[in-house]
């Protein structure tokens, strides 16, 4: 445990809030879980509930330390109850304006020494703090999903980011057994910037018929010993969330070397958006 920030608030209850919701919780932080949708913060304790049974069942932790872990996770409707958490990650869609409202929410009502942070892929750290009054406390802790199995989080760094900000991000990372790497603002920082030109080149060559969903994550998984295809992979993450980097890749450097694969802008258009949405590149049951 970290000794002075014990109160984590995440905003979003989605695949990734939940995720961070739970390594924290287990680490014994107490978490405050805020979501509008109750039925999305239903889902996410249902998850965190649900990968703590696996983790039962293997015997890696005992019913008490489960009990505990999902008692240590509170639920909020209201975004004012996160109001005293020390490090709030908002962790809301991969959108400025939403996030954008959150921040400007969060600046106005927590304590002065709360560090506000973002999960996002893509946005820039520095417009984000540039809506509050504390720049110096504002930070991008980018979580890889799913999040309870991947080691690495990027840290981004704003212009305005102070050093002491950016350590205590290390200490707590550390402290959750993950690794930070520390990157500079930029958009897709380096992991989106590497990653999502790959997925989307992915969905080109099926686009143009050169090869089938399965022949392109098979040469990748095969041939390049990636754990999953590109195209699994773009599941796995979202193609919604996956359009939205692209465009903020595309926007954020002027270049059509980061324009979007039209194929992944119409499968977004009909909601196949891969696993949350039972349908993607690939089918999955629900
Ligand atoms: N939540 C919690 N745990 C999960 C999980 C989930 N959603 N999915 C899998 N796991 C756990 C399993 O329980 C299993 O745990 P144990 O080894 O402790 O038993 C372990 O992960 C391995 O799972 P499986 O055996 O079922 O399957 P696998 O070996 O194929 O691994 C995988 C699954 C970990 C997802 C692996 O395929 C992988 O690493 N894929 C690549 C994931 C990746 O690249 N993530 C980054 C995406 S990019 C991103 O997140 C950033 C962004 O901004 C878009």
């Amino acid at each position: 445990m970290h000794p002075v920030f014990h109160h984590i608030g995440i905003v979003g209850a989605g695949t990734m809030g939940s995720g961070i919701a739970q390594v924290f919780a287990q680490r014994g932080y107490t978490v405050s879980l805020c979501d509008l949708a109750a039925g999305q913060l239903e889902k996410a304790l249902s998850t965190v509930g649900k990968n703590l049974r696996s983790d039962l069942d293997k015997n890696r932790i005992n019913a008490e330390q489960r009990e505990q872990t999902l008692r240590n996770i509170q639920t909020f409707s209201d975004i004012n109850a996160l109001a005293n958490s020390d490090l709030i990650i908002e962790a809301v869609s991969e959108n400025f304006e939403s996030k954008k409202e959150v921040f400007v929410s969060l600046d106005q009502t927590c304590s002065d020494h709360t560090i506000l942070a973002s999960n996002t892929s893509s946005i820039s750290i520095t417009q984000l703090a540039s809506v509050t009054q504390r720049g110096d406390r504002v930070i991008g802790i980018h979580f890889m999903n799913p999040v309870p199995v991947m080691k690495l989080v990027e840290v981004i760094r704003g212009v305005h980011t102070s050093g002491d900000t950016v350590a205590t991000a290390i200490d707590l990372l550390r402290d959750l057994d993950k690794v930070a790497v520390v990157v500079n603002d930029s958009p897709g920082f380096v992991s989106n910037r590497v990653l999502m030109p790959m997925i989307n080149e992915a969905i080109f060559c099926v686009f143009e018929g050169v090869g089938t969903v399965e022949a392109v994550d098979s040469v990748m998984k095969l041939g390049m010993n990636h754990p999953m295809g590109p195209l699994s992979l773009a599941d796995l993450i979202g193609l919604d969330v996956c359009l939205d980097i692209m465009e903020t890749l595309y926007t954020g450097f002027n270049d059509s070397k980061y324009r979007p694969c039209p194929l992944l802008k119409k499968m977004v258009a009909a909601g196949c958006l891969g696993r949350k949405s039972g349908q993607g590149f690939y089918q999955y049951s629900q």
